[in-house]
């Protein structure tokens, strides 16, 4: 079966040239079965018609915000619940723009603000409207938050520049289109457990050991897996991260409580994926009171946290597990022997040191996995998260899950 057959695909176009080519590709991924409604800005309504829109889609094309009629038919909250995919093509340097900043001044941005489906943008402007820094700075801010995007292509311009900036292929943007709209649905009856972020673990009422885990990768899993119709319950040490949609947190400060709480939720989950740089050790004795300065060295005893992720695998019938593994050097090598030592599913090892690794930076990773592996090369959490999702899918063999869900399942 085609991967875009019962899709629904939300087609939203802006004010470029390149809307020309937009009735096109609802035509191509109409023909390859997908349901596709269109939004227009009131730039695109300037280049192509909404009636064309509807001739190609089969339905009425949306073009403004406050419209009675249509709000009391399909309104832009229902529509963003509608979409497993919105397709921004084109999509403008003013288009990108609102969505980096989170506008919600027209229908396109109102829907993709309110939507929780994946986002394909399809840029298409001026070559120097792309290369401009607020246009590249506004493309990496949405690539963190996990939307994709595909071109655009070198190539003539309408203005008769030549340049980076033309739209991408319709037939490549009906591809990257199948591709986001088949993973919404990966983990559908899924529940995944995560923990993320460091621990803290006190000394004293005012110190405490803990490490420089920010949270970014655990949280772009949680909000990776939610996407993908999982029920997620994401077990958060210290952080200042923001919890994703659809995601149930639970916060705790020390290994210990970390433990207590995935050991709560554990029997429930049929995924866990232990993404927190759980602190190895913990002071052995709590001081009640502030240990006092002295010019003579002390010592601080510690002793050997909890190994949460070695406590879940005890179990039995233990969730499909997923382990991460941070390392300074052979990220391969120890990737694979922490897979064998900690008797997990799966092993992520990330580089780290030297400033790599930890926060809001791009990362890449070795995953391994009895018999195999997969390298995936340097790119934002969200994307690394987005391709663990998958990878985890394809090893629990849910890959076609997606593929079943009919019009009255609907999120
Ligand atoms: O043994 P190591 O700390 O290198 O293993 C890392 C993996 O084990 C990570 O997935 C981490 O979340 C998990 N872990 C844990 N509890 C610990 C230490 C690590 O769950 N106390």
């Amino acid at each position: 079966m085609n991967s875009l057959a019962k899709k629904r695909i939300l087609l939203c176009v802006s004010g470029s040239v390149a809307a020309y080519r937009a009735p096109e590709l609802a035509r191509r991924l109409g023909e390859q079965g997908a349901e596709v409604r269109a939004i227009l800005t009131e730039g695109a309504t300037k280049l192509i018609s909404p009636l064309l829109m509807q001739a190609v889609t089969g339905a009425s094309a949306r073009t403004a915000l406050w419209d009675e009629a249509a709000e009391a038919a399909m309104g832009h909250i229902e529509l963003a619940r509608w979409a497993d995919c919105i397709v921004i093509a084109p999509a403008t340097a003013n288009t990108i723009a609102r969505l980096a900043r989170g506008e919600a001044c027209d229908l396109v941005s109102t829907v993709c603000l309110a939507a929780d489906a994946p986002l394909l943008v399809a840029p298409a402007m001026n070559r120097n409207m792309w290369s401009h820094p607020a246009t590249q700075e506004n493309c990496a801010i949405l690539r963190r938050r996990g939307v994709s995007l595909v071109g655009p292509d070198h190539g003539g311009q309408a203005c008769g520049d030549v340049g980076e900036g033309r739209m991408s292929d319709v037939s490549e943007i009906a591809a990257a289109a199948a591709e986001a709209a088949d993973r919404s649905l990966r983990l559908a009856g899924q529940r995944v457990l995560i923990t993320a972020g460091p621990t803290r673990e006190p000394i004293d009422p005012v110190r405490y050991l803990s490490n420089h885990s920010s949270g970014a990768m655990g949280f772009a899993l949680a909000a990776a897996a939610a996407r993908a119709g999982a029920a997620v319950d994401l077990v958060a040490g210290p952080t200042a991260a923001v919890t994703p949609p659809k995601v149930d947190r639970f916060d705790v400060v020390t290994a210990e409580d970390m433990l207590a709480e995935v050991m709560r939720r554990v029997p429930d989950c049929s995924i866990f994926i232990a993404c927190a740089a759980v602190a190895d050790y913990a002071p052995a004795r709590y001081s009640q009171s502030k240990q006092k300065r002295s010019d003579s060295a002390v010592r601080l005893d510690l002793r050997p946290s909890p190994d949460i992720l070695a406590s879940v695998a005890k179990r039995p019938n233990p969730p499909f597990l997923v382990g991460f593994a941070a390392e300074t050097e052979d990220v391969q090598g120890r990737a694979r022997s922490k897979l064998d030592s900690k008797g997990v599913d799966m092993v992520v090892g990330n580089q780290v040191g030297g400033g790599r690794g930890f926060g809001d930076v791009e990362t890449s990773a070795w995953v391994v996995w009895k018999g195999g592996g997969k390298r995936i090369g340097q790119c934002a959490k969200p994307e690394l998260a987005r391709q663990l999702v998958d990878l985890i899918a394809q090893r629990m063999g849910l890959g076609k899950v997606a593929l079943l869900r009919t019009g009255s399942q609907a999120r």
